[in-house]
């Protein structure tokens, strides 16, 4: 289906996040970052370490603000966190002092119907079921990975964000979470924004990738991945996937490092 027919849900226009570090030296992360995500897509963000992509996330979340440019979401700019807009952390996610069922469920309590159906299909969409009563730290890796998902798709945002979610997993690990993914991006038509340093990652999973230059991050490419629908893991033995990952890597490689931390050093103060 061509998505690009749709209004976007997520809109970058332009966007600028500079921070000011315990020197006051300014540190721009992010310049004029332009893309959009459309309603049931999979965009994935990639990109070498420090170029901004959790703080993309992160604004898109609503829990930083640019220092320049525009983000929007639905059309209306975005004020801060919403129910609609849930964010999967680059780092561990959930309550260790609650337990799976628990965790599951956190993001119910303020509701006033009964929310046991739902954390049980939570629960058995990421095959959590028989886990339900036991504590994060008892879990693998990619249990804990689960764990965040079903905590994030719980309140049915309409726009997932995942900052590096299988990142610390080994490969077949993250192989079957791709594809659980998938499938439940599938079932759910939630839209999804991910962040991933994995070329293989981004290919397999998304319709477009948007590939960020060095810091200061801005969009080098966006990449249409064009790998047949539906995705499972036999697309990656295609001469599709390896012309998309080769293109993909090479556009990596010719990104234009900085050399420097700071964007206008001694500049001090500010935003
Ligand atoms: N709160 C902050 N204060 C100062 N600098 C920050 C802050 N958060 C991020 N930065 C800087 O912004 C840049 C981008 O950081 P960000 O975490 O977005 O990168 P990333 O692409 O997610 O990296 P990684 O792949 O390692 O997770 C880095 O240079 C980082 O040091
Ligand atoms: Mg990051």
């Amino acid at each position: 289906m061509d998505l690009s027919r749709f209004a976007p849900l997520l809109e970058f226009r332009d966007v600028g996040r500079t921070y000011v570090d315990h020197d006051f030296r300014r540190v721009a992360a992010l310049e004029q970052v332009t893309f959009d995500v459309r309603p049931g897509e999979f965009v994935s963000v990639i990109g070498p370490s420090g170029c901004g992509k959790t703080t993309i996330l992160r604004i898109a979340a609503g829990l930083e603000y640019p220092t320049s440019g525009t983000v929007r979401f639905e059309g209306e700019p975005i004020s801060g966190p919403g129910r609609d807009r849930g964010l999967v952390f680059q780092s561990y996610n959930a309550f260790p002092w609650l337990n799976v069922r628990q965790n599951v469920a956190f993001g119910l309590t303020n509701r006033l119907r009964p929310a046991d159906e739902l954390v049980d299909k939570w629960l058995l969409e990421m095959g959590l079921s028989d886990f339900a009563t036991v504590y994060p730290k008892a879990l693998s890796g990619g249990m804990r990975q689960r764990l965040a998902i079903a905590r994030a798709m719980i309140v049915e945002p309409k726009l997932l964000l995942l900052d590096e979610p299988f990142g610390a997993l080994d490969d077949r690990t993250r192989l079957s979470m791709q594809e659980l993914l998938l499938a439940v991006a599938a079932r759910s038509r939630c839209t999804i924004l991910l962040v991933t340093h994995d070329i293989r990652e981004a290919i397999l999973l998304s319709n477009r990738i948007v590939i960020i230059s060095p810091r200061p991050g801005c969009v080098k490419e966006i990449v249409e991945s064009t790998l047949p629908m539906p995705r499972s893991r036999e697309g990656l033995k295609t001469r599709e996937f390896e012309r998309l990952y080769e293109y993909i890597a090479d556009q990596w490689q010719t990104g234009q490092p900085t050399g420097s931390n700071t964007a206008s050093e001694a500049e001090g103060g500010g935003k």
